[in-house]
C-alpha cells in the first residue's frame, strides 16, 4: 500500500518513528509535515535525534488562529494527496494537523487510520476534543490505546474496524530510552541529582491563557524546596513573559528539551506535574507519580490506578500532593506493551485488502494560484 502519513506536533514526530520503523518492510510511506511546529526544539530537534527521514513534504503552514491554521493545511494538503493518490492516510492524535488531515483526505474519498483512536476529555472547550471527535467520526480504521477507547467509540456508534493496540508513544520510549540514557548529559548540565527534583510541562490553553491559573501554577512551583526543571513551551514563555511572572531560582525554566534529554529527566525526576497528554503517560511508564494540573484527562486508567492525580491548576491542591502522592505498587500494562506500530502495521497490511479501490477519486479544482493568494 502507499502510505502518507501526517505529522505537524511534537508528540506526532515521536509517534513517527516507530511506526515508520515498522512499515517500511511491508508499505510504501510518505511522510508529510505541516509546519504546526517549526523552531528547531518542537521540531527538526526530533528528526535530527531520532533519525526520522527528512518528511517528503513541508507544508509550512506556521501558527495561526484555529480556522487558519487548519484550513492552511487543508489547501496544501489537498495538493500533495491529488498528486501522491495513496491508498491510506495515517493521522495521529488530536491536533489541527490530525483535524485537518483527515478532513482533506475524507474529502477526496482516501480512508483513513486514525491513531489514538476514541479517547475523550469530555471537555469541548479543548480544541482536542473537537479534533478527535471529528476525525473518529470520519475515520475507516481506528486504532486505540485502551479498552477504554474502544468502549467509548461503541458507545458514539462507531464499532467497526476498531482495534486495540495500545500506544505508540510506549514503543518511541522503549525504543529511545536506552540511547537516551547513554546520550543525554542534561542532569549534570542542570547540576542534578536522580530523584531529587520534579519536572513541569504546561501548554494547554486553558492554563495559559487565563493568567490567574498560570500564576497558581508558578506560586505553587515557588513554594516548593526542591529544585523544578521546567522545560517551557513557547506558547507558555510568552504569556509567562506577558503576566510577568517570576519563577524563584530553584525553578528552572529553560528551554523546550529535546527528546533524549525529556526521557532522561522524567526517568530520574522524584515526580512529575504537568497539563500534556503525552508525559502523562510517560510519566506511568517510568513509574513516576504524575500530578496532572486540569481537571480532566482522557488518561482515565493512570488516575484510577492511583498513579496520577487531577489537581487541575488550584495551588493549594498542586501543593497538598506534591509530596503526599503515594502510587501502589502494581503498575500493570494498561497501554499495551511497546508492540502497538508492529499491530498497527499487521492490521494495516491485513484490511488493506478492504479498502475500496474503486472509490470514485473527485477531481482536482483548486489551483496552486488560488492556494497562493489564500496564503
Ligand atoms: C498543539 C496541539 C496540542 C498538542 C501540542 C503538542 C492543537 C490545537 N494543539 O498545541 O494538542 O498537545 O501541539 O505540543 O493542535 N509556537 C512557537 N513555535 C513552534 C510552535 C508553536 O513559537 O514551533 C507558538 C506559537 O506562538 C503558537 C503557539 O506556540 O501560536 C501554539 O502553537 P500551536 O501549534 O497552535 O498549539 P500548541 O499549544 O503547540
Ligand atoms: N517532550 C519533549 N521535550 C519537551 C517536552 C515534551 O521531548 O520539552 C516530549 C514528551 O516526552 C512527549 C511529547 O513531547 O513525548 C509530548 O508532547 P506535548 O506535551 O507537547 O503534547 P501532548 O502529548 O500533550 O499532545
Amino acid at each position: 500500500m502507499k502510505i502518507l502519513s501526517i505529522v505537524g506536533a511534537r508528540p506526532e514526530f515521536i509517534q513517527a518513528m516507530p511506526l515508520n520503523l515498522a512499515l517500511k518492510p511491508h508499505h510504501e510511506e510518505i511522510l508529510v509535515h505541516t509546519g504546526q511546529h517549526y523552531d528547531y526544539q518542537m521540531s527538526q530537534s526530533f528528526f535530527d535525534e531520532l533519525n526520522i527521514s527528512s518528511p517528503d513534504y513541508n507544508l509550512e503552514v506556521g501558527s495561526g488562529s484555529h480556522a487558519r491554521q487548519t484550513a492552511q493545511i487543508l489547501l496544501r494538503l489537498e495538493q500533495v494527496l491529488q498528486k501522491e493518490q495513496p491508498d491510506l492516510v495515517i493521522v495521529r492524535g488530536d491536533t489541527n494537523s490530525t483535524l485537518a488531515g483527515a478532513l482533506a483526505a475524507v474529502k477526496l474519498h482516501i480512508p483513513i487510520a486514525h491513531i489514538e483512536a476514541g479517547e475523550r476529555s469530555f471537555d469541548r472547550t479543548m480544541p482536542e476534543e473537537i479534533n478527535r471527535l471529528v476525525t473518529d467520526r470520519i475515520a475507516e480504521l481506528h486504532f486505540c490505546v485502551s479498552q477504554a477507547g474502544i468502549d467509548q467509540l461503541a458507545s458514539e456508534g462507531i464499532t467497526e474496524k476498531v482495534f486495540l493496540v495500545g500506544d505508540v508513544m510506549l514503543d518511541a520510549l522503549l525504543l529511545v530510552t536506552p540511547v537516551a540514557r547513554r546520550k543525554s548529559k542534561i542532569l549534570a548540565q542542570l547540576n542534578l541529582e536522580p530523584k531529587n527534583y520534579s519536572l513541569v510541562t504546561i501548554h494547554r490553553p486553558f492554563n495559559t491563557d487565563q493568567p490567574s491559573l498560570l500564576e497558581n501554577i508558578v506560586n505553587a512551583l515557588n513554594s516548593l524546596s526542591e529544585p523544578v526543571v521546567f522545560p517551557v513551551h513557547p506558547r507558555t514563555r510568552s504569556i509567562l513573559h506577558t503576566i510577568g511572572a517570576q519563577p524563584e531560582s530553584h525553578v528552572k525554566v529553560i528551554e523546550p528539551v529535546g527528546y533524549l534529554d525529556m526521557l532522561v529527566l522524567e526517568e530520574n525526576a522524584r515526580i512529575i506535574a504537568t497539563d500534556s497528554g503525552g508525559v502523562q503517560r510517560e510519566a506511568y511508564y517510568f513509574s513516576i507519580p504524575c500530578l496532572t494540573l486540569r481537571e480532566k484527562t482522557e488518561w482515565v486508567e493512570t488516575v484510577d490506578l492511583g498513579w496520577n492525580k487531577l489537581v487541575g491548576a488550584d495551588e493549594e491542591a498542586i501543593l497538598d500532593s506534591w509530596y503526599t502522592l503515594n502510587p501502589p505498587i502494581e503498575r500493570p500494562d494498561i497501554y499495551g506493551n511497546g508492540r502497538a506500530s508492529q499491530r498497527i502495521v499487521e492490521i494495516l497490511t491485513r484490511e488493506g485488502v478492504n479498502i475500496d479501490q474503486n472509490r470514485i477519486k473527485p477531481s482536482y479544482s483548486s489551483t496552486h494560484e488560488e492556494v497562493k493568494e489564500l496564503s
